[in-house]
């Protein structure tokens, strides 16, 4: 459904990136995990229409990306700025839903639907001051969720909160590819979380950025923080991807990892 071929972006005369090319396919959960400062953001920002990149193709579902698409959510790094503060909980996730036309009781339902999917059933009445970051992330994610996009990008979303927080989360955006056939595409500088939530990584070089690597990951869709981590399978991959990222090359067939 993304289609992303020779992609190249410049800042003035800094080249950030240097001919991406990858697709994802529809329903599917892909990490793009590359080194801090590769253009991991700019990637991300073309893909949503936010930048106009200064090379290259994208198209989702077949039509050219030239502003943002309407089918499209975005869930940001930095979870204190992008919630209103002086709207409830609730009327943040409600707020976008006005572009699809929903009158108002709609609009609550859905939004109190989103929150009790993200596990914030009782929390719609909230502002964000009385909120954990945690929490606050959770509501960026229920409002995405509410939006029903075809497409989710996720820019190192759980990137500021605490370690038991991120593995809930990590767990709860598995869940939410299985069971509401969202595609999303997942940026991260974590190794073993592009891992541990991708069904396929890809791999960034440094600057000017290239896929160094487009990897099927293989392990199902039913994972768990402590089995799933100490699978061989999952070591061979962390290692893989973590001397990819490092600007090795990749010592594995494509054929062996693929195979387990
Ligand atoms: N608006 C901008 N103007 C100039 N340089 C930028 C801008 N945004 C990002 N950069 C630079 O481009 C590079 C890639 O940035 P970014 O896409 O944010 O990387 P990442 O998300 O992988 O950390 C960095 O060197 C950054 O300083
Ligand atoms: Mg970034």
């Amino acid at each position: 459904m993304l289609e992303i071929t020779d992609l190249v972006h410049s800042y003035g005369s800094h080249r950030v990136l240097g001919g991406v090319s990858f697709s994802v396919a529809e329903g599917e959960l892909v990490s793009v995990v590359g080194p801090s400062g590769c253009g991991k953001s700019t990637l991300l920002r073309s893909v949503a229409g936010l930048i106009r990149p200064s090379g290259g193709r994208i198209t989702l579902g077949g039509e050219p990306v030239e502003r943002t698409p309407d089918n499209l959510a975005i869930v940001f790094q930095d979870y204190s700025r992008s919630l209103f503060p002086w709207m409830s909980a609730a009327n943040n996730v409600a707020l976008p839903l006005r572009r699809k036309g929903m009158d108002r009781r709609r609009r609550r339902e859905a939004a109190m639907t989103a929150l009790e999917q993200v596990g914030l059933a009782d929390a719609g009445g909230k502002f964000p001051w009385e909120m954990s970051g945690g929490m606050q992330q959770r509501v960026s994610i229920a409002r995405a969720l509410a939006y029903r996009p075809s497409l989710l990008l996720m820019d190192e979303p759980f990137g500021s909160v605490d370690a038991q927080t991120r593995e809930d989360l990590e767990d709860l955006v598995l869940n939410v590819c299985a069971h509401h056939g969202i595609t999303i595409l997942l940026i991260t500088h974590d190794i073993d979380e592009s891992v541990y939530v991708g069904d396929r990584v890809i791999v960034l070089t440094r600057s000017p950025t290239r896929v160094a690597a487009d990897l099927e990951i293989g392990l199902g869709r039913s994972r768990d923080q402590i089995a799933t981590r100490q699978l061989d399978a999952f070591v061979r991959l962390r290692a893989e991807v973590g001397r990819l990222v490092r600007g090795g090359h990749t010592t594995t067939p494509a054929s062996v990892l693929e195979k387990h």
